[in-house]
């Protein structure tokens, strides 16, 4: 069920008991944000993916405060409903606690309502401080893209017993230390519904099968722009890479021809 009515991080906590399911989606700009909230969104997520499917870059690694915090302007503007929640980018949070706080309150003078960090144990201690603070913090574990040379690629994650229990401590802890949701990325399904049945606030999920509270996908795979990125969970709603091109042909072709612009669209 869809309200005008705002979605705050006590309404995501609340779906853990009412059961609603929870939806997610990234965006980086004005128009895409504007469109997305109009449409009924729970959690808009400005990820540091925007590293990859708005700056090219091969990581996530390179993505600095100033990006996040601009993509995070460009996309208040657009949300009046939505939760609006920023990705802390590599190297705003792990240096410390105050290093953390800063950081995190840069985003919230941008507009950010939450902030989301990958990691489980480590940052116990960060995520109870920014906590502690009135920042609300959804954490992210499963596959860390910040991590992924120390994980080896973007492989699933937690396929044994030994990783797939380390992951629910994780979960604990973050639970814990405050947090108010936690992504799942690229699990088993059976260790995320594990999670979902042990932990009291809502897993969102990426990759992480049908029994978490809610799901997430980044936009530009949703929408079918990222053709060469086909993993299994990903469901494409949309061509928009193929409607794009159709639409530039077309532009090149009646430019060439002189069809545009046509009498009806100059001024006299
Ligand atoms: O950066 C991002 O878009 C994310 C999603 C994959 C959850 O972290």
């Amino acid at each position: 069920m869809t309200t005008d009515k705002k979605i705050t991080v006590k309404t995501i906590i609340s779906r853990k008991l009412t059961g609603e399911k929870i939806t997610a989606l990234t965006a980086y700009d004005y128009t895409m944000a504007s469109i997305l909230d109009d449409s009924g969104i729970d959690i808009i997520l400005v990820g540091d993916s925007a590293g990859n499917v708005i700056a090219g870059y091969d990581t996530t690694h390179p993505v600095s405060m100033d990006e996040m915090i601009y993509h995070t302007r460009c996309v208040r503007k657009g949300v009046k409903r939505a939760l609006l929640v920023v990705d802390m980018p590599f190297l705003s949070f792990q240096c410390g606690i105050d290093e953390a706080i800063y950081n995190a309150g840069l985003f919230l003078k941008a507009g950010a309502e939450a902030v989301k960090l990958e990691g489980g144990e480590e940052i116990f201690d960060i995520v109870k401080n920014l906590n502690d603070f009135g920042i609300p913090v959804m954490g992210h574990l499963g596959l860390l893209p910040q991590s992924v040379h120390k994980l080896g690629g973007y492989a699933i994650q937690a396929n044994d017993e030994k990783n797939g229990k380390k992951l629910l401590e994780d979960a604990k802890y973050l639970e814990k230390a405050g947090a108010f949701s936690i992504i799942l990325e690229k699990i088993p399904e059976i260790r995320a519904r594990e999670i979902t049945e042990k932990i009291s606030i809502p897993t969102i999920g990426i990759g992480a099968g049908r029994y978490c509270d809610g799901q997430i996908l980044v936009l530009y795979d949703l929408l079918g722009l990222t053709e060469n990125f086909n993993p299994r969970y990903l469901r494409k709603y949309a061509d928009f890479a193929g409607e794009m091109r159709k639409a530039f042909k077309n532009f090149i072709e009646d430019v060439k021809n002189g069809n545009y612009p046509s009498e009806k669209e100059v001024y006299k």
